[in-house]
């Protein structure tokens, strides 16, 4: 942090207040006025804090974020800063097709032009629905000036026949019910309505939980920002205080390099497996801090987080939701509970309120002890992800806290084998042909099989389609199998609760051993010694390699617009956090490069 009074110049000043270059000073103040910005404003060395905005009526999980904004202007005004709302590309994770993840990495690029390329001293970030946050925190890496996220927070507790309606999770639950005839489609959607009675983001530890949640621990929210569902008033007041403190953090230039450290991740990898978070996690966080130059991989979230217990009673994991957790003390109570048993590796870090993470949290308890449990009785004692290898792929993840008692005991309850199973494979190539297929009795799909979905990655699908938590055919669930082995290339739901191997990398689009695998070939699974085994000679693998490439490799599809052929050309896989190629080689940029001047 720099001492205030000596100060370099605000970036905004370099374009509205350049003494040295007033002709490009005037072009610069040309057209802000016309809105009723005054030049005297303008040239007053209040910083300019940038809004990015991602709600809009395209965003419904981030919409209440219009209203939040207006709060968050009233802060930055009585703080002494300008506000400049900044649209953000929209990313709905539920209407955005064939997925929003394609486009994360289009919002990033988006909102790195625009941090670097216009006068902008601080921004707020507006995180909420899956892949807002990851966008947003990627961009505010690379650009690397000061940055306050805000959540626009979770929904209310949704209620059917009695029982709470969680986003996502009522819809796997719903989508097996409907395959079983215990449902029509009309009460599917009613279902699938009652999840969402309010305005916010999904109500069960999905990704948008679990994303603004780690937000929170990387210190880039204030603290009990996450948790506030979303239409409560502390939610507006909390938008107040961002806005007050984001000038704040542009005095001190406080950035998120300082805040978002090895440190600070390794602190979020343990907070993710207490609260049971999504297997997107992991590709997310990755991106974040390679944008940083931080080395985060895989390997980091098994040995940090493996061994964490399951503390969070959240569906997909539990039966609560998000008003229950933040009744409960919400992320604050967990974090404190791990903090005072020293399960926080790093309780020292700084966080953008300017105090320390142990500072900030020690205190809170938990209010709940059947919503947040303590650590004295977890939901599981080892929560965290496991990061499998083999010769099937290089890298995959499984959510260990996923797996049912009806998984364990039909595959993992082997006394000489305990944490192994194998058994023959169902390929699928895509979700289309998993649609299509998965319920003809021909396939004779046995609760022994293994299910593996392919040509769902970042190339193959493309952005990686949330299809590898498939569903048995609904022969299997009628006889009461609910829960069978899914692996494959593509992602999942953080809201489903299948204890899938997902996040495969390199892809079946990509020449990985996926592309070789046939309906019948045996996979062993060995969660101890983190193994996924293709049970196949070496010649006979090099046998179809030889062939898939002699046949002109993976037969992916076209590309249907133009920025799919692009992120296709230039993504790297999920255990590299799906970034862009190269990207990540550009660091700093809004303090180390000033953009040139075209007129
Ligand atoms: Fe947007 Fe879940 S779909 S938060
Ligand atoms: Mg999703």
């Amino acid at each position: 942090m720099s001492d205030p009074k000596k100060r370099r110049p605000l970036r905004s000043e370099l374009w509205f207040n350049d003494l040295s270059n007033p002709e490009m000073t005037a072009i610069y103040l040309e057209h802000y006025p016309n809105y009723g910005l005054t030049l005297d404003e303008l040239q007053s060395g209040k910083p300019i804090i940038g809004i990015a905005q991602t709600g809009s009526d395209l965003s419904p999980c981030n919409r209440h974020h219009l209203e939040l904004t207006k709060r968050v202007r009233e802060g930055i005004r009585s703080a002494g800063g300008i506000a400049m709302e900044i649209p953000v590309h929209p990313i709905q994770e539920t209407g955005k097709r064939p997925t929003a993840m394609l486009d994360r990495n289009l919002a990033y690029l988006g909102l790195v032009e625009a941090l670097h390329g216009y006068p902008i001293d601080g921004v707020v970030l507006n995180i909420g629905c899956d892949k807002t946050t990851p966008a947003l925190l990627m961009a505010a890496a690379t650009v690397n000036i000061p940055a306050l996220a805000l959540s626009v927070g979770p929904m209310l507790n949704g209620w059917y026949k009695g029982k709470r309606s969680g986003s996502g999770s009522i819809i796997w639950q719903a989508r097996q019910q409907f395959a079983a005839g215990e449902i029509d489609a009309k009460e599917f959607l009613k279902m699938a309505a009652s999840s969402s009675p309010s305005v916010g983001y999904c109500n069960t530890m999905g990704t948008a939980s679990t994303m603004n949640s780690l937000a929170e621990v990387l210190g880039m929210q204030l603290p009990g920002s996450a948790s506030i569902p979303a239409p409560y008033s502390e939610r507006a007041r909390i938008s107040y205080k961002v806005g007050e403190r984001i000038v704040g953090m542009v005095h001190e230039d406080l950035k998120p390099s300082d805040i978002m450290t090895r440190e600070a991740f390794e602190n979020a990898i343990v907070v993710c497996s207490a609260l049971g978070g999504s297997t997107n996690a992991p590709i997310h966080m990755n991106a974040v801090a390679r944008h940083l130059g931080v080395e985060l991989t895989n390997k980091d979230w098994d040995a940090i987080g493996y061994e964490v217990p399951l503390l969070a009673n959240i569906q997909p994991a539990g039966p609560y939701l998000s008003e229950d957790f933040y009744r409960a003390g919400g992320l604050p109570a967990v974090i404190g509970e791990l903090l005072r048993s020293g399960l926080i590796p790093h309780p020292d870090v700084m966080t953008a309120s300017g105090e320390s993470f142990a500072a900030l949290y020690r205190d809170c308890q938990i209010e709940d002890r059947d919503v947040i449990h303590p650590l004295s009785d977890p939901l599981t004692a080892k929560a965290g992800f496991v990061s499998l290898g083999g010769n099937l792929f290089d890298d995959a993840i499984m959510k260990t806290s996923g797996i049912s008692e009806e998984f364990r005991s039909r595959y993992l309850s082997n006394p000489e084998d305990p944490n192994a199973f194998e058994g023959p494979v169902f390929v699928f190539d895509g979700p289309e042909d998993f649609h299509k297929r998965i319920d003809d009795p021909s396939l004779a799909i046995t609760p022994e099989s293994l299910l593996v979905m392919r040509g769902a990655g970042p190339i193959g699908f493309p952005g990686g389609a949330e299809v590898v938590n498939m569903r048995p055919p609904s022969y299997l669930i009628k006889q009461g199998v609910h829960d069978m082995p899914c692996i494959g290339d593509g992602r999942q739901s953080g809201t489903s609760g299948a204890a899938s191997i997902l996040n495969a990398s390199p892809e079946a689009a990509a020449g990985g051993n996926l592309a070789i695998i046939r309906d019948g070939d045996r996979l062993r699974i060995d969660l101890d010694a983190r193994r996924v085994t293709l049970l196949l000679s070496e010649e006979e693998i090099a046998k179809r390699r030889d062939a898939l490439l002699a046949s002109g490799g993976p037969n992916n599809p076209q590309s249907q617009t133009p920025w799919q052929e692009m992120f296709r050309k230039s993504v790297r896989p999920f255990a590299e956090g799906m970034i862009i190629e190269g990207a990540d080689s550009y660091l700093d940029v809004g303090n180390t490069t000033v953009p040139r001047h075209s007129h």
